[in-house]
């Protein structure tokens, strides 16, 4: 057996393989209103019966002004529990695990209204200037995410994601290209963490199930935050708790990437050896050795296939192809699996 199809556990939530789908946006939701759709649910249940082991949504937003735009999915009310509780039964009639990524996109948020981040910076020339959040918002933001917590065990996931990548506002206090608060939420690296640390833990009063984050371990900018930073910041998730650490980058400020097969791998690699916490590692990982590549050399616990998932819902079939290893059909299809 692969170490890809090898179960895994995190604080007594066992996936049945190390395949995670990517936290993906869709923006498909409808009058605005952040509710599942029938797209939503053949999407994300298409891949339950393809065999992931864990089916993680895209980014659904805290807070309405935390949306990327208006078809985001959302987690701001209670409305939003019925439907989200519905897609998990089903998912989980397939045996794959469920997980919920917790967003806010700060001053990346493409609406109408007010736009709020750490200091008043447009992310470009075309984006909008945020407003400079007070004490106040900072507060009603981490209790949003404690309330999206509650929510979403509601709802019946088993694992909680925050997004803490790709600059959306948990990078954008992390990071000092777009932090420059002078109060304790910003400066120091200990500061542009206040803001996650307390998103954490209040989080954890709401919520007791596995809590992954994601993170930019690269910002594509020499006065970004640097390998030690990120290093910093890994240490501390993992005393609070953490039980994973999904390692993604770029988003925070404009800049050209060239990406290649496994691009962020390397990172992921430094951080689950420096800090010896669970990694997820992600980015154009597309076939079944490369990912038992990863696995195998303790570069990562878990990966998260993003495109390749897309372009194929059974990519976990053609990966246990390729590795050798025999894969539980749904029984719908036992007949034709093999
Ligand atoms: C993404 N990605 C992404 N990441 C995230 O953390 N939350 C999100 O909601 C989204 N939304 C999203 C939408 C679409 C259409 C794509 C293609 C990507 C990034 C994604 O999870 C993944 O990290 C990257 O796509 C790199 O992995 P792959 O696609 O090379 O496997």
């Amino acid at each position: 057996m692969s170490k890809l199809f090898t179960p895994i556990e995190f604080n007594h939530v066992q996936l049945k393989n190390r395949i995670v789908m990517s936290p993906m946006c869709m923006y498909s939701c409808m009058k605005q209103d952040g509710k599942m759709t029938p797209f939503h649910e053949t999407h994300y249940i298409s891949r339950a019966v393809g065999q992931a082991g864990l089916v993680m949504t895209e980014a659904a937003a805290v807070l309405p002004e935390g949306r990327i735009s208006h078809e985001d999915l959302g987690i701001w009310s209670d409305e939003h529990i019925e439907g989200l509780n519905k897609l998990n039964e089903q998912i989980h009639s397939y045996g794959s695990k469920t997980g919920i990524q917790l967003a806010h996109a700060g001053r990346k948020a493409q609406l109408d209204s007010a736009i709020y981040a750490p200091s008043a910076l447009a992310f470009n020339e075309s984006s909008k200037t945020p407003t400079e959040m007070t004490i106040t918002d900072i507060k009603r933001t981490i209790d949003a995410f404690k309330e999206a917590a509650r929510r979403a065990k509601k709802a019946n996931f088993d694992i909680i994601e925050i997004h803490g990548a790709h600059g959306y506002l948990i990078n954008q206090f992390l990071s000092p290209l777009t932090n420059k608060r002078t109060d304790e939420y910003g400066g120091s690296k200990e500061n542009r963490y206040h803001f996650l640390s307390q998103v954490i833990d209040a989080i954890q009063t709401a919520w007791d199930g596995p809590l992954f984050v994601r993170v930019s371990t690269d910002e594509y900018d020499e006065h970004g935050n640097t390998m030690g930073d990120v290093i910093y910041f890994a240490e501390q998730m993992k005393q609070q708790g953490i039980d994973l650490i999904d390692c993604s980058s770029g988003g925070v400020v404009p800049a050209s990437i060239k990406p290649y097969p496994g691009y962020q791998v390397k990172r992921c690699e430094t951080i689950k050896q420096n800090v010896a916490i669970a990694t997820g590692a992600v980015g154009l990982i597309t076939s079944g050795l490369q990912a038992e590549e990863i696995l195998q050399n303790d570069r990562a616990d878990l990966v998260f296939i993003g495109r390749a998932l897309l372009r194929n819902p059974y990519w976990p079939k053609v990966a246990a192809d390729e590795l050798g290893d025999q894969l539980d059909a749904p029984k719908q299809y036992e007949r034709g699996w093999r």
